[in-house]
């Protein structure tokens, strides 16, 4: 039986005096793929955004235990080197070119992880960079250009696939990896997602169509609405959501 990775019991949490979970229990064991979907507005994201420790999130209520340890107080950063990684809905631009940027987080990280690991260089970075770029089909010149600064929607989504791709986590969690990607970004977005998953791996996705899940084979599909994960089912699920809408989901729970 594979180890749970991941295991939310009982989350309530608010941001801005605003109850926005409300018992929210998700468990993830290791390699399997969970699927989030559900209204604007029902707490998706800020479900991820508390899972990966943003100050601004405050849990009132309730537990999240990942490797088998609460998190707790612990911060971001911690929780990285722990094995979370998020990918945020709306990626931030910040003044720092790419290379620089991805070289610093990947021997920052490898640093913490073992002692001795030696810092790359920027040459032998580069090589390392080359060969995920290329698999994201990203072109060599964004290393060059400011991260994210006038990135396209789907260039953006691939940067930060660039991102998990150097970091490696145990349980990767992608917001709506998938929005505003065309059929072709689409399909390298979600190759490139399953090319840096093992066995091991956990994936929390969160999507609003089911197309995704074409190329990225899901174990569990949730909907979550006003807070709470009320119905689960597989990855057929999905498609009924999609064509039906989240309406009659409370009767069908019930
Ligand atoms: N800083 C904030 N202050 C007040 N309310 C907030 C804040 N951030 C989020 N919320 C509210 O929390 C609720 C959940 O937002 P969240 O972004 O988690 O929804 P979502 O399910 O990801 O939606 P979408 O599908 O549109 O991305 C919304 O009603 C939102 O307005
Ligand atoms: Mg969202």
């Amino acid at each position: 039986m594979p180890r749970i990775l991941l295991n939310v019991v009982d989350l309530h949490a608010e941001i801005d005096n605003k109850v926005v979970l409300k018992g929210l229990n998700l468990k993830i064991h290791e390699g399997e793929i969970h699927t989030i979907m559900g209204p604007n507005g029902s707490g998706k994201s800020t479900l991820l955004m508390t899972l990966m420790g943003h100050p601004k999130y405050q849990i009132t209520q309730g537990e999240i235990i990942f490797k088998g340890k609460s998190l707790g107080e612990m911060s971001v950063s911690d929780r990285a080197i722990n094995g979370l990684f998020l990918s945020f809905q709306y990626p931030r631009e910040i003044s720092i070119q790419v290379g620089s940027y991805l070289r610093t987080i990947y021997n920052h990280y490898q640093q913490i992880l073992d002692s001795k690991f030696e810092i790359l260089s920027v040459f032998k970075f580069q090589k390392l960079l080359s060969e995920k770029i290329s698999e994201l089909k990203i072109d060599r010149k964004f290393i060059y250009r400011n991260l994210n600064e006038g990135f396209s929607g789907g260039e953006k989504k691939k940067m930060e696939i660039l991102q998990m791709a150097l970091l490696n986590p145990n349980l990767a969690m992608l917001d709506e990896i998938d929005s505003g990607l065309d059929v072709d970004a689409l399909k390298v977005v979600s190759n490139g997602v399953n090319k840096i998953k093992d066995k091991k791996m956990g994936i929390l996705l969160v999507t609003h169509y089911q197309r995704i899940l074409k190329y990225i084979d899901t174990d569990f599909v949730h909907v979550m609405k006003d807070g709470k994960i009320v119905a689960s089912g597989d990855k057929k699920f999905a498609k009924k959501l999609e064509k039906e809408g989240y309406e009659g989901i409370e009767i069908l729970n019930s």
